[in-house]
C-alpha cells in the first residue's frame, strides 16, 4: 500500500505535498516523510506517525522551501513503521531521492550484492536497496538518471509505484509503475506536473492525467513534454492524457466529523447514481454496455464465479444469492487470494466477476489474471474509474459511488450490490428466467431503494442509544440467514475493523452449531429478522439467545411485534423485497459499528493496521 505524491514545477511544493499525503492517508498512515530541493540540497524530515506528526516535525527540522519534492505516507510491509524506515530514501552518496509503494521481493539477494561492492544501509527496507541499486546502475554505466532507474527495474521482482529525484536535476523527477498506481497530474503549459498514488492529490490544480500503465517509466521535467517508455524494452510509449470528472467537494469531508459517516449518508444519493441512465423503469430496460455487448458469453456460461476481498467478497456472496435466485446460473464466490493459489479448475466458458472498490486490490488483480490465461471471461465491478482491475478486466460496470475515503467500506458495498442485482436482472430477463410482472416489480422495488434508505439513516440516534450501551462489550455476534446472512459478516467485519471488538457473522441456523456456547450475558447477538426472510425460524433463533440470556438487537420490519417482545433493542427498517433487504438492514449496522467506535475514541476513518487499498500480497 502506502501513498505517495510528489511536485515539480514554479509552486513551492510543501503545502501541495502534505495535503495531498493527508488525502492518501488512506492508503497507509503509520509514517511518513517528506524531501525537498532546496537550492541544489536535499531536506529530508520523516517520522513515525501521521501526516500531521511530519507537519509539526518538519517545520522545526527543515526550511520547507523548493519547487521539487516528494512525499510518502506508509503502511509497513520491510521493517517496523519507525523514523529511520519511513520514506523517503537516499542513496550512499546522498544525490538520490526514492518513494515508494510496493514490495522488492528480490531485495535480499539484490542488498548482498550492494553489500559486497561497498553500499551501507540505515533502514531495514527493501526500498533503499532500490535507490542504491539505481544509484549503483548510474554510476557503473554512466547513465542519466532515467535510463538508470529503467535498467535497475529490469532486476527487480515485485510492485511498485516509484519517484526518484537527483539533487543534481533540479526540474526533473522519474517516475515508473509495475503493480501499484501512479497517476501524473499535468499543468498547464508542462509549466508543472504532480505525481500521485491517486489524482486526489491535485485535482484543484489540474484536470488533466496520465495514469502510467505496469512496466512504464516516465521522465517528467518541468516545461517539457512527458516522456514515457517501457521499462524491459525501452520502447517509445505516447503519453495518453485523460480528463478527470473528479471534483474537490467529493474528497472532502463536508461537515461529517467522518469520511465514514458521510459516506453512510451518501448511500441513497450514491445508489441512485449506480442504477441511473442504466434503469429505465417505465420502459423495462436495463441498459449496461458491458453486459449488451457480450450477452452471449454471459447467456452460455456454464457458471459465475466471483472473486473479490474483504467488504467486496461479502457483496459478491449477496450476488451469488441474488444471481441464482433471478437469472438461475450457477455462481460460486472465491476469495481471491485462495482462488489464485489454490490450482482451479477454470474454463472458456466461465465468466469471471472481479469485485473491487478501489480496482487495486493486488490478490483480485492476480485472480483476474489468472483466470484470463484460462480463457475465462473476465468482467470488473470497480469503484474507482480507470483503475487497474477496470482496465484489465475484458468488459465491466461501475458502481459510481464517488470516492470512498474511509477505510472501512460502506456505500462501495452498496452500490456494488445495486450493480450486481441490475445484472442479475438484465440476465434473469434475456434468459427468460423471470416473468415479466416479477421483472418490472423488482426494477420498480429497486428504484425505491434510495428512499427506504434514507429512512434507516433516520434511525441514528435511536442507534446510538443502542451503541452506548454495548460499547464496552468484549465479543459481539451477528446472525443472518439467506439474503441477509453475507450481511451478518459485514456487519461484523464493520465492527472489527474500526472499534477493534472481537465479532463473529454467522449464518442463524448455524449458531446451534458452535457459537451457542459462546452465548451469556455479556454477549450482544445482532440478528436480522426481517419479514420475509424465513422469519419464524429466525424467531426461534432469537428465543434460544435469549434463553440463555444473550442480549438481543433485532434489525426488524417496521411494526413488527413479536421480535420486539422478546429483543432487547428493535431497530425497524422498511419493508422491500427480500432480496433488496441487503441495501437496507446493512444501513443499521454501518451505524452501529460507526457510533461504537467514537465511543471508544477509535480512529474511525483510519483504523490501526488497515489500509483501503491493499496492493501488496
Ligand atoms: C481492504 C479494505 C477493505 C476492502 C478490501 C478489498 O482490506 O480495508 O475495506 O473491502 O481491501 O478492497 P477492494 O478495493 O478490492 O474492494
Amino acid at each position: 500500500m502506502c501513498g505517495i505524491v510528489g511536485y515539480v514545477g514554479f509552486r513551492e511544493a510543501y503545502p501541495i505535498i502534505i495535503k495531498g499525503l493527508k488525502r492518501l492517508e488512506y492508503r497507509g498512515y503509520d509514517s511518513s516523510g517528506i524531501a525537498l530541493l532546496d537550492n541544489g540540497s536535499i531536506k529530508l524530515s520523516k517520522t513515525k506517525g501521521k501526516v500531521v506528526d511530519l507537519e509539526n516535525r518538519a517545520k522545526d527540522e527543515i526550511s520547507l522551501n523548493g519547487t521539487l519534492g516528494i512525499g510518502h505516507t506508509r503502511w509497513a510491509t520491510h521493517g517496523e513503521p519507525n523514523d529511520v524506515n519511513s520514506h523517503p530514501h537516499i542513496s550512499n552518496s546522498g544525490d538520490l531521492v526514492i518513494i515508494h509503494n510496493g514490495i522488492i521481493e528480490n531485495y535480499a539477494p539484490l542488498k548482498k550484492e550492494l553489500i559486497n561492492r561497498g553500499y551501507t544501509f540505515v533502514s531495514d527496507t527493501d526500498t533503499e536497496v532500490l535507490i542504491n541499486l539505481i544509484e549503483d546502475v548510474k554510476k557503473n554505466d554512466g547513465l542519466k538518471l532515467g535510463k538508470a532507474v529503467r535498467v535497475a527495474l529490469t532486476q527487480v521482482v515485485g510492485a511498485y509505484a516509484i519517484a526518484v529525484f537527483d539533487k543534481n536535476k533540479p526540474n526533473e523527477i522519474v517516475a515508473a509503475r509495475m503493480g501499484s498506481p501512479l497517476a501524473i497530474g499535468v499543468g498547464e503549459d508542462d509549466k508543472e506536473f504532480f505525481i500521485a498514488s491517486d489524482a486526489s492529490p491535485f485535482i484543484e490544480y489540474t484536470n488533466n492525467a496520465i495514469y502510467l500503465e505496469d512496466e512504464e517509466i516516465a521522465v517528467i521535467r518541468k516545461g517539457k513534454k512527458i516522456k514515457i517508455r517501457k521499462i524491459s524494452d525501452d520502447s517509445i510509449v505516447d503519453p495518453y492524457i485523460q480528463e478527470l470528472q473528479l471534483n474537490l467537494e467529493q474528497i472532502e469531508k463536508d461537515g461529517y466529523d467522518h469520511f465514514m459517516l458521510k459516506e453512510i449518508f451518501e448511500q441513497p444519493n450514491a445508489i441512485t447514481d449506480t442504477y441511473r441512465g442504466r434503469m429505465l423503469v417505465n420502459e423495462g430496460i436495463i441498459r449496461m454496455a458491458g453486459i449488451d455487448d457480450n450477452l452471449e458469453r454471459f447467456l452460455n456460461a456454464d457458471r459465475i464465479i466471483i472473486v473479490a476481498c474483504g467488504t467486496s467478497w461479502h457483496a459478491g456472496l449477496v450476488a451469488e444469492y441474488v444471481f441464482e435466485e433471478l437469472s438461475r446460473i450457477p455462481v460460486e464466490v472465491e476469495y481471491a487470494s485462495e482462488f489464485r493459489y489454490r490450482n482451479p479448475i477454470i474454463t472458456e466458458k466461465d465468466v469471471v466477476i472481479a469485485i473491487s472498490q478501489s480496482g487495486e486490490t493486488a490478490d483480485t488483480r492476480a485472480a483476474i489474471q489468472l483466470a484470463k490465461s484460462k480463457g475465462a471471461f473476465v468482467f470488473g465491478v470497480c469503484n474507482v474509474v480507470g483503475s487497474t482491475i477496470a482496465r484489465e478486466s475484458d468488459a465491466g460496470a461501475y458502481t459510481h459511488a464517488g470516492p470512498e475515503i474511509g477505510v472501512a467500506s460502506t456505500k462501495a458495498f452498496t452500490t456494488q450490490i445495486t450493480v450486481l442485482t441490475l445484472i442479475a436482472l438484465k440476465l434473469a430477463k434475456a434468459k427468460g428466467a423471470i416473468s415479466n410482472s416479477d421483472y418490472h416489480m423488482h426494477l420498480r422495488e429497486l428504484e425505491l431503494i434510495p428512499e427506504k434508505v434514507k429512512e434507516c439513516l433516520t434511525l441514528d440516534n435511536h442507534i446510538k442509544e443502542i451503541a452506548v450501551v454495548y460499547k464496552d462489550m468484549p465479543n459481539f455476534l451477528y446472525l443472518g440467514r439467506g439474503f441477509n446472512f453475507p450481511v451478518a459478516l459485514e456487519g461484523a467485519l464493520k465492527l472489527k475493523e474500526i472499534s477493534y471488538i472481537h465479532a463473529e457473522g454467522y449464518p442463524a441456523a448455524e449458531m446451534k452449531h458452535g457459537p451457542i456456547a459462546l452465548i451469556d450475558e455479556q454477549m450482544p447477538v445482532v440478528i436480522i429478522a426481517t419479514k420475509k426472510g424465513h422469519y419464524d425460524k429466525v424467531v426461534s433463533n432469537i428465543q434460544e439467545i435469549k434463553s440463555r440470556k444473550g442480549k438481543i438487537i433485532a434489525i426488524v420490519n417496521n411494526g413488527d411485534v413479536s421480535v420486539r417482545e422478546i429483543a432487547d433493542y428493535v431497530i425497524e427498517v422498511p419493508e422491500t423485497l427480500e432480496l433488496l433487504s441487503p441495501l437496507l438492514t446493512t444501513i443499521p449496522l454501518q451505524l452501529l459499528s460507526y457510533h461504537i467506535a467514537v465511543m471508544r475514541e477509535c480512529n474511525v476513518d483510519q483504523p490501526r493496521n488497515l489500509a483501503k487499498s491493499v496492493t501488496v500480497e
